[in-house]
Order: structure tokens, then C-alpha cells, then sequence
């Protein structure tokens, strides 16, 4: 499957030469094999609008093509168990490290939750299965990487129920005690989109007192944190700029994720997607107020525009101006009381990334409410590079930040 994966993005990126003339930034490394990634994702993009226009295919559907080319069957190794479970009727890819001698010994855990916009990937590519693997062995732990369901089959809330689930359920002392985990020693962390679900089962936890087992710890690698300012400075520095997630995917996958009705897409592109109820909210993504003066640039900060939609427009959004400002699907916009008690965090960020400002944001806003707060800015770092770990995508960008993030998982949970 991956052979043939290969096959075919070779086969785009060569339709592709012609787009080939975006910028690069100077810091990025690799430079020639970012663009060659890139050209293969906007050709791709490009047939996926066009199928969508033409009525062939929905854009998410043929988007899913990298899912497939990257998936692999997971197999237990020399050093690690792989099994396929249902933990409250959710999928999960359950990763243990082979018993090496002694039993006595407990265990840590990482719940761990793929990237992918809520609409694509899945914890079966290749590239989750090498950063799992690791984990398992640099950590001695359990690693779950959960198999959620996705949009637009399944829009918001049913991606992060279906994640919650799996915590709750393996946050029980019995479940624990079966794969010989600590029950003071479980993290949960993720990617994108996964670092989104990560952060709001996080909250989610922390406000429920009936909640015996607590995460130790949150790990969050470029999250998408809130959809109410879709063109804070990072949006609009890297809108065009060479990446796998330019603005308007990362718009598509947020309207996607509440709606399948295109006057959301539409509103948020235009980030005029605000209504009254929302725009009480914006004061928590105020990134005048909570980015570090350096990344402010020369953008001014002016509030998104607040609309009312009216009539057709607002016609069928099953409600999705409520949900966008859910905190369980944008988990920046809760008071400082709410985010006083969360479990200490690792926040990833890279300079090239429309999401890194909400990365920054929960940083500074976490840190202002005492929680303790690692926060690794990567100069050089491009949206998604952490899974450019195996070929032909092998960045030595990918590794540091593996590194650097197994180590603090190390010495935090
Ligand atoms: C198993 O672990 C050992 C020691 O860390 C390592 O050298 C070996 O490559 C691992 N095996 C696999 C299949 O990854
Ligand atoms: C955002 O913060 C700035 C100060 O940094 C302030 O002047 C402005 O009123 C704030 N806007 C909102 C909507 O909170
Ligand atoms: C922001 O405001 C400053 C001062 O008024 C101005 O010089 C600058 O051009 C503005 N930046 C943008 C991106 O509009």
C-alpha cells in the first residue's frame, strides 16, 4: 500500500511542477523535499476542488487519498504488543511495551490522538506507527492512539465524544490496573487536530469532580485552539506560504468539522462567521493581548467583524454558530478560572503554521493562570513536520522535535 502510496504522490508532485514557484522561507531545511510534499497536497487539493465542483466527489473524500497511501496494519514486534480494542466502543490501537523481566513495576500511558483536521488521518499511518513505536520503548509505556470517528460523516461533537470515551474509560482503576499503568501517570497528547482533542478532554476532565483519576499531563503539538479569529498574524503570514495547511484548508477543515454547509466555509473564510453570542468570547483569542510583541509584526489587531446571518444563509448550519464557540471544539475561549486546576503542559509551535498563534495564546494563557507550561517554538517548523519521520519525508527537524517531546513526556509523566 505505502509502495504504491509513494507511486502515486511521485505521480502528483510531477503534474505539479508548474505550481513550483511559491516561496520558501530561508529557515526551513529541507527545502527542495517540503516543496516536493507541497506540490503533491496542492495538486491534490486542486482535484479535490475541482471533483467537488463537478459534482464526482466530496473535496474531504479525495483529500483522504494521503490517509490511504499512508496506512499500514500495525504489527507487534520484537519489543512491542499491538492489538486492536474497543474501549467504550470506540477503536483504539493499543501499543505495550514487551515485559522486560520484573512485573512489579508500573507503567506510564500516553493517550494519544491523531492530527488531520477532524476529517482525515487515522492512528494506523505509517508515520503515527514510528512515533508510537518510539514512545512505547523511550518511555516504557502503554500508548492508546485512539481510532475516533470523523467529519463531515460525523461532524462535532461525535469526533471528541468519541475521544472522551476512551479516556473515561481507561481512566478507571480497573482498566489501569489490567495493562499495569500508574494511575499518576497518564498523559494525553496529540497532533493538529488531535492536540485540539487532547486540550478540550483535558478541561473536559478537570471540571468533573466526580473524576478519580486525573491526567498528569497534556502534550500538544501545533493545536488548532480556537475558530473565532481565523486571520490572527499567523493565518495571515502563512496563508500563501508553502505548507500542507495553507488558510483555506485549515478554514475547510473547521467548518467542516460543525457543518457541511457551505455559508459556514464561506463566513469563516471571510472571518465574518461572528455572531452577537460569539463575539463575547473574542476577548479570550485577543492575540494583541496574549501574543509576545515580537510575533505581532506589523498586523494591527482589529476584532473580527460581527454578522448576523439572516435567512438562507442561516438556514440548515444545524446550529454551528454555537458550536464553533463550544470549548470542547475551541478550548481557548474559557475564563482563566477554568484553566486554572488543568494538568501541566508541553506546547509545540512552528514559525510556518496558520495555527501557531493559537498555540501562543494557550501558552500565555496558561502560564498567566499558574498552570506550568513548556513551550517549544520551532523557528524552522512547518505545520505537520513531526510526521515527516520515515521516507521519502524524512526531515531531521521531525527527529529534534521527537526527541525533544519523548524527553519531555519523560521527565513529566
Ligand atoms: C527493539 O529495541 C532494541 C533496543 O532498544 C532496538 O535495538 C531494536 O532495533 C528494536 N527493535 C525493533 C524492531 O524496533
Ligand atoms: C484586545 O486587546 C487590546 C490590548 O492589547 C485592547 O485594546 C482591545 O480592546 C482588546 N479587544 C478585545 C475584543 O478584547
Ligand atoms: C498597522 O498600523 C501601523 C501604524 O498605524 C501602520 O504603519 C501599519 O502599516 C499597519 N499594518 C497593517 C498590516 O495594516
Amino acid at each position: 500500500m505505502r509502495l504504491g502510496g509513494i507511486v502515486v504522490f511521485v505521480a502528483l508532485c510531477a503534474l505539479s511542477a508548474y505550481y513550483i514557484y511559491e516561496p520558501i522561507p530561508d529557515a526551513i531545511e529541507e527545502k527542495w523535499s517540503l516543496m516536493l510534499i507541497c506540490c503533491g497536497f496542492k495538486t491534490l487539493s486542486h482535484v479535490a476542488y475541482l471533483s467537488e465542483f463537478f459534482g464526482l466527489k466530496d473535496f474531504m473524500d479525495v483529500l483522504f487519498i494521503v490517509t490511504y497511501m499512508e496506512k499500514i496494519v500495525p504489527v507487534s514486534d520484537e519489543n512491542v504488543t499491538v492489538t486492536v480494542e474497543k474501549f467504550d466502543g470506540v477503536e483504539v490501537l493499543l501499543y505495550q511495551p514487551k515485559k522486560q523481566g520484573g512485573d512489579a513495576e508500573l507503567r506510564r500511558a500516553v493517550i494519544y490522538i491523531h492530527g488531520g483536521g477532524w476529517c482525515v488521518g487515522s492512528s494506523r499511518m505509517a508515520s503515527y506507527d514510528v512515533l508510537t513505536r518510539m514512545m512505547v520503548t523511550e518511555l516504557d509505556a502503554v500508548i492508546l492512539s485512539i481510532e475516533y470517528r470523523l467529519a463531515p460523516a460525523h461532524h462535532f461533537p461525535i469526533p471528541y465524544e468519541d475521544v472522551y470515551r476512551v479516556t473515561k474509560y481507561f481512566l478507571q482503576e480497573g482498566v489501569l490496573a489490567q495493562y499495569s499503568v500508574d494511575p499518576g501517570r497518564v498523559a494525553v497528547s496529540g497532533d493538529s487536530a488531535g492536540g485540539n482533542l487532547a486540550a478540550a478532554v483535558s478541561q473536559q476532565l478537570q471540571k468533573e469532580s466526580g473524576q478519580q483519576i486525573q491526567l498528569k499531563a497534556q502534550a500538544l503539538i501545533y493545536p488548532a485552539l480556537q475558530a473565532l479569529d481565523l486571520n490572527t498574524p499567523s493565518y495571515q503570514q502563512n496563508q500563501y506560504i508553502m505548507s500542507i495547511l495553507p488558510r483555506s484548508l485549515m478554514v475547510r477543515f473547521w467548518s467542516q468539522y460543525f457543518s457541511s454547509n457551505k455559508a459556514l466555509f464561506r463566513a469563516m473564510m471571510a472571518n465574518t462567521h461572528n455572531n452577537l453570542e460569539t463575539s463575547g468570547l473574542l476577548k479570550f483569542v485577543n492575540w494583541s493581548a496574549f501574543l509576545p510583541e515580537k510575533f505581532h509584526k506589523n498586523y494591527n489587531y482589529s476584532a473580527p467583524a460581527v454578522v448576523e446571518l439572516v435567512g438562507e444563509e442561516a438556514v440548515g448550519m444545524d446550529s454551528p454558530s454555537q458550536s464553533f464557540a463550544d470549548p470542547r471544539a475551541s478550548p481557548l475561549l474559557v475564563p482563566d478560572s477554568a484553566l486554572r486546576s488543568l494538568p501541566k503542559a508541553y506546547i509545540i509551535t512552528c514559525e510556518y503554521d496558520v495555527l501557531r498563534d493559537d498555540g501562543i495564546m494557550y501558552a500565555t494563557r496558561l502560564r498567566a493562570a499558574g498552570v506550568e507550561v513548556t513551550h517549544d517554538h520551532y523557528d524552522e517548523g512547518v505545520h505537520g513536520v513531526i510526521m515527516f519521520n520515515i521516507w521519502p519525508a524524512d526531515f531531521r527537524i521531525a527527529h529534534r522535535m521527537t526527541a525533544k517531546y519523548i524527553n519531555w513526556l519523560k521527565e513529566n509523566v
